[in-house]
């Protein structure tokens, strides 16, 4: 498989390339994935943002990536680092974490078990100096993982964004430095 960037016990985390958007659109831009993030976006959006990615990897090394179960070679979720970029928030250009998993694969595990790898690799080979992770209150499944993670809740970097519904408002965040994350190793 061309790209590998990362790989754990059951995941392989690879670049995008140009054929995943239409891949995303199929398999993750579903109302019930989407719920907390805006809801389902147009293919040009996810055209946008794959674009976007591919420029972060080529420029700075890191980007969000496909995540391929190993057992199946399905594509099973999107995830990884890119800055935060929203215009709203107190710390843009800070590195930022975040994940999608598709619905039926849902509570095995897999957003933690990527999102360790991805956390060890920001941190030991991109040598980033601490991560955010942006939710809302009521993506329960979200912030919870974050707390399992080992972040932080940054009340002072919270922050409202009129292009998300009340229910989705404000944006919370999350947040680890390198030493943290040691300290949970
Ligand atoms: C959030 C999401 C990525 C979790 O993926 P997942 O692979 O099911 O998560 P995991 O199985 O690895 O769970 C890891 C931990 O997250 C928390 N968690 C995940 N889903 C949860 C849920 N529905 N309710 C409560 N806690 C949940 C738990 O702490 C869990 O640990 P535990 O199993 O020991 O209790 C998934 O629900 C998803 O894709 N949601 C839609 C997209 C989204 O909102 N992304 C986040 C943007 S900020």
């Amino acid at each position: 498989m061309p790209d590998i960037v990362l790989e754990t016990e059951r995941l392989i985390l690879r670049r995008i390339d140009e054929s995943d958007a239409a891949l995303q659109d199929k398999i993750l831009n579903t109302p019930t994935v989407m719920e907390h993030l805006g809801g389902v976006k147009e293919p040009h959006e996810l055209e946008a943002k794959h674009a976007k990615t591919m420029a972060s990897f080529a420029r700075e090394g890191f980007g969000f990536m496909m995540l391929v179960e190993k057992s199946s070679g399905d594509l099973v979720g999107h995830a990884g680092m890119k800055r935060v970029d929203n215009e709203h928030a107190p710390n843009q250009g800070d590195h930022e974490i975040g994940w999608l998993i598709c619905e039926n694969r849902w509570r095995m595990g897999y957003a933690y078990e990527a999102m360790r790898s991805v956390v060890d690799w920001a941190f030991t080979s991109i040598g980033v100096p601490h991560l955010a992770a942006l939710t809302s209150e009521g993506n329960v499944g979200s912030w919870r993982l974050m707390e399992k993670l080992g972040m932080e809740r940054r009340k002072d970097l919270d922050f409202s964004d009129p292009s998300f519904s009340p229910e989705n408002n404000p944006t919370i965040q999350y947040s680890i430095t390198q030493e943290q994350w040691e300290a949970t190793q």
